[in-house]
């Protein structure tokens, strides 16, 4: 009998992309998925650490399966990812339902991990030991970086095994009930080395490592080939990317993936740009010329600081590179953005938003720019007028949406460490509030500047109105599943697990008018990732999910646009 894995995923797009790694890889060593965890003999969590409140969320999942584990000890329980690295073997500790736990610098390695705590756990059964009572030591397994993710001398190494992960690629990761996968995410970089003294994500990812431009190549035309049309480049500084070809060793017949050299206050161009360097401009270059079957190309997060004029250019002079930049500044304040240590002030991340809508904002062309933010209030010291800057910057910056934060403190960052967690929870729960609503007047703003426009739109499949009401006339079963997509950049934790945080499952439903019979009520997105419900003619809308149609847009609600599909002249 295959053995059944439930695995669940939390956290950034990271960790949807890992999930979807190691379960290609499952996949082809015969183990299969369910999504009914009750039924599965392995229960994998892919977790989170960013926040106080996404540990908690993968603790109560472990706690839910202390009585199963109970009655059924032949039940294998993995924690992967972030959570993983970061609590290291403590979280064994404390949790004895846990048996294999994997960090994201060592996922390579869960396959044999698994395969040992399974194969343990039936061979002592079958000689009537319960292991409930105890496995030994060498069947609760650990696979972490701890300390040495930042050395460079296991750097290359890790690196060079991970590289082979993001290489072993399955090309239709998703199984066949799903439909075709339109969607992807590609990785481009590993890692931080920023530092930002509340952040986990340097800890648990380890040191910044970029992957090299031909191996990124090679898997958009290998996606694209298997017949997806939209690809989200990864990496948690994404427009840092930068690839020193002279550098690069062959390993194992691979190009050994190297650290990127940092050109500080590179805020126009990178200086060393040339023959031996892939920049982040010439790598959305490549990827748009190379891979023209790619209609939609994205990229999250960027980094403000380093955003050069190359990359602008690039993205406007290439048309299927999307109007689209998630770029937090997580506060208006100079005093918090140093406390924080993000490198940058205020006036420069504004120049940085002037700066790229004169490139990219083209509305008069049918080609507006959106761009979206991330902030974090209460962060240790923010006194009212720290606060009052970053609403002066939120109105100034007129986001597309902004994910707002409560601070919260975590073990090991230097905030954690030298800064007391001094806002009380009544005064983070206000400003987040307030921010929120001063956000939401600028999304309904931003919103109807596009009535009016008309522009194509990626179908993503049937509205959730439109679904539901199918599903009330009984006519669901057959309903094209939508394009999987991330609602925004790595701030984003899904409600939901399987790494397919569904766009079309958080639309709002505005209608637009609608002929009964003639027309059908669809889905889809802009290039600059604004969500528009439209009616067409109620044609075969398989056919039409994963391409371009053009929309009249109507009217507007903070959360979507209303639109009409533009028929030609028959
Ligand atoms: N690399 C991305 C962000 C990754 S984490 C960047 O630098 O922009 C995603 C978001 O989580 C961050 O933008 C930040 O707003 C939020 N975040 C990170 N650590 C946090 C903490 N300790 N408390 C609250 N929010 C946090
Ligand atoms: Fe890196 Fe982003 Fe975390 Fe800063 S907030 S340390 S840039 S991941
Ligand atoms: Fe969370 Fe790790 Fe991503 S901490 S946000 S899963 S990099």
């Amino acid at each position: 009998m295959p053995r059944e894995v439930y695995l669940e995923t939390f956290g950034c797009q990271m960790n949807e992309l890992d999930s979807e790694l190691v379960g290609g890889q499952l996949r082809a060593l015969g183990y299969r998925f369910t999504q009914n965890r009750d039924q599965a003999d392995i229960v994998l969590y892919n977790t989170c650490s960013v926040r106080e409140h996404a540990e908690q969320k993968v603790w109560s999942r472990l706690g839910e399966l202390v009585e199963r584990k109970k009655a059924e000890p032949s039940l294998v329980v993995g924690v992967l990812g972030c959570l993983a690295e970061r609590d290291g073997t403590d979280l064994m500790r404390r949790m004895p339902v846990v048996d294999v736990m994997v960090g994201p610098g060592e996922l390579d390695k869960l396959p044999a991990l698994l395969d040992n705590a399974v194969k343990t756990r039936e061979s002592m059964l079958a000689e009537g030991v319960d292991p409930g009572r105890g496995v030994p030591k060498s069947a609760r397994l650990a696979a972490l970086q701890g300390n040495t993710s930042r050395r460079s001398a296991t750097l290359a190494a890790a690196a060079d095994t991970l590289e082979l992960l993001d290489l072993s690629r399955a090309v239709s990761p998703l199984d066949d009930t799903q439909g075709p996968q339109r969607s992807a995410y590609v990785r481009v970089t590993r890692g931080c080395n920023k530092f930002c003294t509340y952040c986990v994500v340097p800890f648990t990812r380890g040191a910044e490592v970029h992957r090299p431009p031909e191996h990124i190549i090679d898997e958009c035309k290998k996606l694209a080939d298997s017949g997806v049309i939209e690809i989200t480049l990864l990496g948690q500084t994404v427009n840092h990317y930068r690839f020193e070809h002279g550098a690069a060793v062959t390993v194992n017949g691979f190009v050994q993936p190297q650290k990127g050299r940092s050109y500080s206050g590179g805020h126009r161009r990178d200086p060393f740009a040339g023959a031996n360097v892939t920049t982040f401009a010439d790598l959305l270059r490549r990827i748009h010329d190379e891979v023209p079957s790619i209609l939609r190309l994205r990229f999250v997060t960027s980094y403000p600081r380093d955003f050069g004029d190359d990359v602008l250019e690039v993205i406007r002079d290439h048309p299927r590179i999307c109007r689209y930049l998630h770029v937090p500044a997580q506060s208006g304040s100079n005093r918090m953005l140093a406390a924080m240590n993000r490198g940058y002030t205020v006036e420069e991340y504004t120049e940085f938003l002037d700066r790229a809508r004169a490139h990219l904002h083209e509305p008069h062309k049918g080609r507006p720019c959106e761009i979206s933010g991330d902030f974090i209030v209460g962060f240790p010291g923010e006194t009212d007028e720290d606060f009052e800057a970053t609403k002066a910057l939120v109105r100034r910056a007129r986001y597309k949406n902004a994910f707002i934060f409560k601070y919260s403190p975590r073990p090991g960052t230097v905030a954690f460490e030298k800064l007391p967690d001094d806002i009380p929870d009544a005064v983070k729960r206000r400003r987040n509030n307030e921010l929120l609503a001063l956000q939401g007047e600028i999304s309904a703003e931003q919103a109807r500047a596009y009535v009016g426009l008309e522009m194509p739109i990626l179908v993503e499949g049937h509205s959730v109105r439109e679904r539901k009401k199918q599903a009330a006339a009984g006519a669901c079963g057959d309903a094209p599943r939508g394009i999987s997509l991330t609602v925004n950049g790595a701030s984003v934790e899904p409600a939901h697990g399987h790494g397919s945080a569904c766009a079309i499952d958080d639309e709002p439903e505005p209608a637009p008018p609608q002929v009964p019979g003639v027309d059908v009520q669809l889905s889809g997105r802009t290039d600059t990732d604004m969500i528009v419900v439209f009616n067409a003619p109620a044609r075969d809308v398989g056919a039409m999910v994963g391409t371009t149609m053009r929309v009249r847009i109507l009217s507007a609600t903070a959360l979507a646009l209303v639109g009409e599909a533009v028929v030609p002249n028959q």
